[in-house]
């Protein structure tokens, strides 16, 4: 029974989606459509994803890509994910799509993702209820709770994880920035600790979900979107269950300083909808800052005049903020951390932690002389203009410098954190992650690579051996530097 449903699914569907789109194009060419460029080779029902989705290094396109763009310009013409799709490596068109969101394009991300985050999930809303747990995303990360509340949750979390680390011996650095991800965004979501044996059970659980988003969907015993769909329900039972204790004990309980609490005291969404929000949030705000982070980790670690730079201006900040007689960081030490800003910049350029965002084409248009047709799915590719030659100048080189004198072109054609309506809702947070996060790194250690590693995208961004390291502590005392209390 299910076996047949998932043939139909995963074989004749496509193929018959293949057969009509076919059956367009033919339809299309003939009514003289200019669309742009583009192979109709690959295998009928998945197109050139295979190709498009083929590991390659984090640092540039892929040869699948690369071949294209040479081959047919900047937009061209494919068939991924089973649908006739335009993919632009225009940085123009690229902010034409995220700017008219809504009105000509609409965000559009494959079954998959909408059946493992939920469908009240950020990704997969569009329209007035999207707009409603966005504001209340980018409430819970406004700049006053910034400052007053996940700056120094931000500084215990870094602590916590830089202290556990071991000296001169390997371990993976990857790891140990998703640990601390995870663990912040716990924390903030719904008041769940570091090293308590529930934390560590989710966090577990939530590998395998992550393992299923990027997997095909198929839902039978066994695969990895099966496995997924099984972690979410866990997880969710793990939030619910968390979500109901809040509920039974609310006259006993202060309120929490979480967005559990606030989305239960000052919305009127429903318990599914919570779920499915906390559940987006975790995965949004976790993975990719984490690989920010381990990017920055390598790219520095190659880097050595940059480090020197980095440790300069930091230490400089330690050294006042002691003659002032305090022991934590303040909002002022974190707007003086200027070529800080320059690296992270740079780490996401080069590094491209989300490559490409899927939208659809919500009504016919004209762009370039191209027409776009209506009910195409349209890629905007960020890695594709982040690496462009065309841009910046010898792209595939890992220079924060290039950030002290920015032109618009350089800044424009910068989208790490996409743009528009959907523009992230925690890039503000993932900076003050990433920078304390190097503060109390280059102060307390000297680090190298255990193991030659390398971050490939296939299209998310991980280390192949996880970015294996030593570090070596910079002071007799350890603690001393590392914050003490
Ligand atoms: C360096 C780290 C990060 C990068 C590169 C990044 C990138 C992005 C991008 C490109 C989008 C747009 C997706 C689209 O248009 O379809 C997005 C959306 C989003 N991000 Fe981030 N993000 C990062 C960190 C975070 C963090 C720390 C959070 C915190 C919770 C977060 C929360 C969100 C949310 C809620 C959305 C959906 C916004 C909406 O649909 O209105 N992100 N992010
Ligand atoms: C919740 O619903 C009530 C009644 O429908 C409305 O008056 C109120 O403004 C809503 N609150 C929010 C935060 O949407
Ligand atoms: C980094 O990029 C942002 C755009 O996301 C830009 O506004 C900012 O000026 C850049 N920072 C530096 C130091 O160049």
């Amino acid at each position: 029974m299910f076996i047949i449903q998932e043939l139909i699914h995963f074989y004749l569907l496509p193929i018959l989606m293949a057969l009509f789109f076919y059956i367009n194009l033919i339809k299309w060419k003939r009514k003289r459509l200019n669309l742009p460029p583009g192979s109709a080779a690959g295998w009928p029902f998945v197109g050139d994803t295979f190709s498009y989705l083929k590991p390659h290094p984090a640092t540039t396109i892929g040869q699948f890509m690369e071949q294209h763009v040479s081959r047919y310009g900047k937009i061209y013409r494919s068939n991924l994910f089973g649908e006739p799709t335009i993919v632009s490596a225009d940085a123009e068109l690229n902010r034409f799509i995220l700017q008219n969101e809504g009105k000509v394009f609409e965000c559009s991300y494959p079954k998959s993702i909408g059946g493992i985050l939920g469908k009240w999930s950020m990704l997969v809303l569009v329209g007035e209820m999207h707009r409603e747990m966005r504001m209340i995303s980018l409430n819970f990360m406004s700049n006053v709770r910034l400052r007053s509340h996940l700056l120094p949750e931000v500084e215990r979390h870094t602590l916590l994880v830089l202290r556990s680390w071991p000296e001169s011996s390997p371990f993976s650095a990857q790891e140990e920035a998703k640990k601390f991800t995870f663990n912040l965004m716990a924390k903030n979501i719904m008041s769940m600790n570091p090293n308590e044996a529930e934390t560590e059970k989710l966090r577990l659980e939530y590998i395998t979900f992550m393992k299923g988003v990027i997997s095909a969907p198929l839902n039978f015993p066994g695969t990895p979107y099966w496995k997924a769909l099984k972690s979410r329900s866990n997880i969710l039972k793990v939030i619910e269950q968390k979500m109901e204790e809040r509920i039974r004990d609310k006259e006993e309980r202060e309120e929490e300083e979480d967005l559990l609490g606030w989305a239960l005291q000052h919305s009127n969404l429903s318990k599914e909808q919570i779920l499915d929000l906390l559940l987006s949030l975790l995965f949004a705000g976790h993975e990719t800052s984490s690989m920010a982070l381990a990017l920055a980790i390598f790219f520095l670690q190659a880097s050595p005049e940059a480090v020197r730079q980095l440790r300069a201006e930091h230490g400089g900040i330690a050294q006042r903020r002691k003659e002032r007689g305090e022991t934590r960081l303040s909002w002022e030490d974190y707007r003086q951390m200027e070529f800080t800003q320059c690296v992270i910049n740079e780490t996401l350029r080069l590094g491209n932690v989300v490559r490409f965002v899927h939208r659809k084409v919500l009504r016919d248009v004209q762009y370039k002389g191209y027409d776009i047709p209506c009910g195409w799915k349209i890629l905007p590719v960020f890695a594709a203009v982040h690496l462009d030659s065309a841009v910046y100048d010898q792209p595939h080189t890992f220079d924060p410098w290039r950030w002290q004198s920015t032109t618009t072109a350089s800044t424009n054609n910068f989208m790490p954190y996409g743009g528009g309506p959907r523009l992230c809702a925690g890039s503000e947070l993932a900076k003050l992650e990433m920078a304390v996060f190097l503060h109390y790194l280059v102060l307390s250690y000297r680090w190298e690579l255990a193991e030659s590693d390398e971050a490939f995208a296939s299209p998310f961004v991980e280390f192949r051996r996880g970015l294996p390291i030593k570090v070596y502590s910079l002071h007799q005392d350890p603690s001393s530097e590392v914050g003490g209390d």
